[in-house]
Formats: structure tokens, sequence, C-alpha cells
């Protein structure tokens, strides 16, 4: 069985088609990119599936949750297993490094423990070792407004690790990052399928990229999946009914 359903997807901002009747799976430790060019609907679709936007119609089930019929207090339990990456970060900057990645206990906590701050020697424990995995150690008790980009964005993949995830939905995790930092978190990503099964869907720009880590690639234009499938198949043809370049080039939008 599928870790993610989404069937026939579809999402309207007031009179704008930003989604339309889009399906696909992800399976347990699946590595899936997202591509197409900007305001195709890339980041909308991997809204819908957490639920931050409510779609317009279909339906997302994640791990047997039916995500858009859930009442509050369950979608916050489906919510816990979604890890979220974003291009610029989202850390407290005044806040540590190893402050910043408890966050990612937050949804296990009811609200005071959460204001207080209060993490178990286990949570504190399994917080480091996962800091130490990617390579953050020294960098622990430092503030996150003096790291650099790909630093921070290793802080970011941290905080949605304790989270004991089963996805993470990355948007755009290497937009703003130079080609050694890129390397490095997806090298981290790729590790993070592979090894823990989790499952990753990560939109990208960059067509190469997205062939070169993925199990499998989906293509949207206008809202709509135009390609799913692995990279191999992924043939200049297609490339260019996704992005509708003269050329069909690999490049991004
Ligand atoms: N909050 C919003 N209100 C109204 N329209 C929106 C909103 N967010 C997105 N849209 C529109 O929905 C469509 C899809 O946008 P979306 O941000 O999902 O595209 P994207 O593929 O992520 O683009 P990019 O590559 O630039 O990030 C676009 O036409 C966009 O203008
Ligand atoms: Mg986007």
């Amino acid at each position: 069985m599928a870790l993610l359903e989404v069937e026939r997807a579809g999402k309207y901002y007031n009179d704008t088609r930003a989604l339309h009747d889009v399906s696909f799976k992800v399976k347990k430790g699946e590595f899936v990119s997202v591509i197409g060019r900007s305001g195709a609907g890339k980041s909308t679709l991997l809204r819908c599936i957490n639920r931050m936007i409510d779609l317009t119609s279909g339906t997302v089930v994640f791990d047997g949750y039916d995500m858009h019929r859930l009442p509050k207090g369950e979608l916050r339990h489906a919510r816990k297993r979604i890890g979220m990456i974003f291009q610029h970060y989202n850390l407290v900057n005044r806040q540590t490094v190893l402050e910043n990645v408890l966050h990612g206990r937050l949804g296990y906590k009811n609200d005071i423990q959460g204001i207080l701050g209060m993490y178990s020697e286990d949570e504190k424990r399994q917080a480091v070792g996962i800091i130490d995995k990617l390579g953050l150690s020294d960098e622990m008790y430092r503030r996150c407004d003096a790291l650099s980009g790909g630093q921070k964005q290793r802080v970011g993949i941290a905080r949605a690790l304790v989270q004991d995830p089963r996805l993470i939905l990355c948007d755009e995790p290497i937009a703003s990052l130079d080609p050694g930092s890129a390397k490095v978190i997806m090298d981290h990503l790729r590790g993070i399928s592979r090894d823990l099964g989790i499952s990753v869907l990560v939109n990208l720009h960059q067509v190469d990229v997205a062939v070169k880590y993925s199990d499998r690639v989906i293509g949207v234009r206008g809202g709509e999946l135009v390609f799913d499938g692995e990279p191999e198949r992924l043939k200049k043809r297609t490339v260019y009914e996704i992005y509708g370049t003269e050329d069909g080039e690999l490049v991004g939008d």
C-alpha cells in the first residue's frame, strides 16, 4: 500500500486554477521530485498534502489518514509524521541550533509543555544525535543567524527528522544555495529516504538534479500532472512538454 495517495486533487484560489485533477502515489522510502515552471502549482501541491491549505476537490490519504476530512485533533496526529523543509529555512534566528531542532518535537507536546520548552532527556539525546549526523555538532549552541545557508538547511532537515516523520515535504530546498551546499543537502535527503525508509517529496527547479536523485519524477504544467515516471523516461520531448521551452533544453523556468 502507498504511504501517500493523492487522488484527483483540485485547487482554486478564487478564480485561479492552481491544481486540476492531480493523482499520484508515493511509496514508503521513495524519493520523488516534482518539477515544473514557475506558477505550475508545485508549492500548492505540497501545501495541500499536509493541509496547510485546503483542497477544492479530491482527496489526500497519508498513512491511512484522509487528510482533508480529519477533525482537528487527528489532523495534528497526522501532521506530526510529516516534516517540512523550506527554501528560506523557516528557523528562529535568535535561537540556537539545538533549540530550533527541538521545535520539531512540538507536535508531540501539549500547549503548556510547548510554551515552556519542556523536552525530555530522550528527546534532547535524539536531537543531539541527529545534529551530529548532519555534521552540525560544532554549531549546536550557535544562534541560527550566525550560520551559512547550507548549515541552516541542515538544521531544517534535523528539525524535520526529530519529528520521527514518515514523509518529508521539501519546497525548493536548494534554491538559495551554492552548488556545493546544494549537493550536501540533496545527498542527505537521498540518504534519509534510502537508509531510514522515510519518503521524500521534493519540489525542484533543476531537472538535472531531479533526474540524478529521484526514484520517480512528477512533472506539472498549468496545475496538471503531465509526467509521472522514472527519471530515465524523462526525454527531451517530455521536458519540453513540462516547461514549454522552445528548445527543450534541460533548464528551469
Ligand atoms: N495564496 C495564493 N492566492 C492566490 N493565488 C495563488 C496563491 N498561491 C499561489 N497562487 C497561484 O496559483 C498558481 C500556482 O502557484 P504555486 O505557488 O503553487 O506555483 P509553483 O509551481 O510553486 O511556482 P514557483 O516555482 O514560482 O514556486 C499560480 O498561478 C499562482 O499565482
Ligand atoms: Mg513554489
